[in-house]
């Protein structure tokens, strides 16, 4: 989980809210009276949000605090929305509308995931596990022009909560749910805590950020497969001791993985010769405020190439507009985009696709 534009990027938006007030009020005559309307009605919307969202504030300082964000939030989705400026997506108010964007960037402490990876070129060849170069759909030469996992090798959409950035162990259990299920038949919904409990000496930092491919390295070392859902569910926490001893908890018959690769970096079509046979982990840059408030439609932008956040890409397609997307199951439950899933603009000129999406993805071997 991460996001956010800059402190100066929302001190200018904030500026430019501030420019439109005015404006409206020196046109308006009963400016006080029309802005205190408002306000009230922005209030009980608020209150409708919060009890919709089960949300409850210690005290009414709190409450105040997060009413002045929601207001805001809620001003920016609806400028976007009037205004789309050419762009095909749409923004809604969701259960992020109370929180500022830099508190949603649980993921980004001390984690520098470009350095990471380039880092990791460098070493690849000194790994214990599997070197990255080899890229296993390098000879394939016929994908087919969309394709969707979601109806047979993806669970439904998890929710990894507020305050753990833990999106690196989702993106990694989803392409290990997505390749069991290709290679099984059977669909199963695996553990998320497991990998947050029993990488602490793999690099990762639980609920403080991760890498997929420290999680892989965990999975190959343990040389099992990871246990189900249900038997090591999902808390939100980090710092429990890892539990990977209870076998019971193993799901049964599921594969083990032995290895992970990276897809070529920079390469869009690399990228689509590896989806078209199995869910692919990637990184990317999640930063803007219109990606966490994004509800439907083909994301273009606004984003970096910051690789705060960890999705996996399971489809793509073509819209009707022409517009080539990559699907995207994110880890902030279904209520964010599209029932949890985001389409996310393929081909992007630049060769690191759009947000970084083709700078860090990769796969589970077996
Ligand atoms: C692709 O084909 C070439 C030539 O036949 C071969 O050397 C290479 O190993 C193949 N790559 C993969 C990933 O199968
Ligand atoms: C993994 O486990 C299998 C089956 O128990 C065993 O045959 C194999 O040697 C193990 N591999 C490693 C790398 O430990
Ligand atoms: C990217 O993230 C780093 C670390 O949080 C931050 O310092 C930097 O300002 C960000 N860059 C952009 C362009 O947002």
């Amino acid at each position: 989980m991460a996001l956010l534009i800059t402190n100066q990027g929302q001190s200018i938006c904030l500026a430019f809210l501030l420019v439109l007030i005015l404006a409206f009020c020196s046109s308006q005559a009963s400016c006080s009276r029309q802005l205190y309307g408002e306000e009230k009605n922005m209030f009980q919307r608020f209150e409708e949000w919060m009890t919709k969202h089960g949300r409850v504030y210690k005290d009414a300082q709190e409450k105040e605090l997060r009413y002045d964000i929601f207001k805001s939030n809620v001003e920016f989705i609806e400028a976007f929305n009037k205004n789309k400026d050419g762009r095909k997506y749409t923004l809604s108010i969701n259960k992020f509308a109370d929180r500022k964007n830099e508190e949603l960037r649980a993921m980004r402490n001390g984690y520098n995931v470009r350095q990471h990876l380039s880092k990791e070129v460098i070493t690849s060849n000194s790994m214990k596990v599997s070197p990255n170069t080899f890229f296993k759909y390098a000879n394939v030469t016929v994908v087919p022009l969309s394709w969707d996992w979601t109806t047979s090798a993806v669970t439904p959409v998890k929710d990894q909560g507020y305050d753990c950035g833990s999106c690196w162990a989702f993106a990694t259990v989803a392409v290990v749910e997505g390749l069991n299920s290709i290679m099984t038949g059977n669909l199963l919904s695996l553990s998320e805590q497991e990998i947050i409990d029993c990488t602490t000496s793999f690099e990762d930092d639980g609920c403080h950020g991760g890498f997929v491919e420290k999680a892989f390295e965990y999975m190959i070392q343990r040389n099992m497969s990871l246990s189900t859902e249900d038997g090591y569910p999902y808390k939100a926490v980090d710092g429990g001791v890892c539990l990977d001893d209870f076998n019971n908890n193993v799901a049964s018959g599921a594969i083990t993985i032995t290895g992970y690769k990276q897809v070529p970096q920079n390469n869009e079509i690399a990228l689509l010769l590896a989806v078209a046979n199995q869910p692919v982990s990637v990184y990317i840059d999640a930063e803007a405020e219109e990606f966490k408030h994004y509800s439907g439609g083909v994301y273009t932008g606004p984003c970096g190439t910051n690789l705060t956040h960890a999705v996996t890409i399971v489809g793509y397609d073509t819209t009707e507009d022409d517009e080539k997307y990559w699907l995207i199951k994110n880890s902030w439950g279904e209520e964010w985009g599209e029932g949890g899933y985001m389409r996310i603009q393929r081909d992007f000129d630049a060769n690191e696709g759009l947000c970084g999406i083709a700078m860090g993805a990769f796969y589970p071997t077996v």
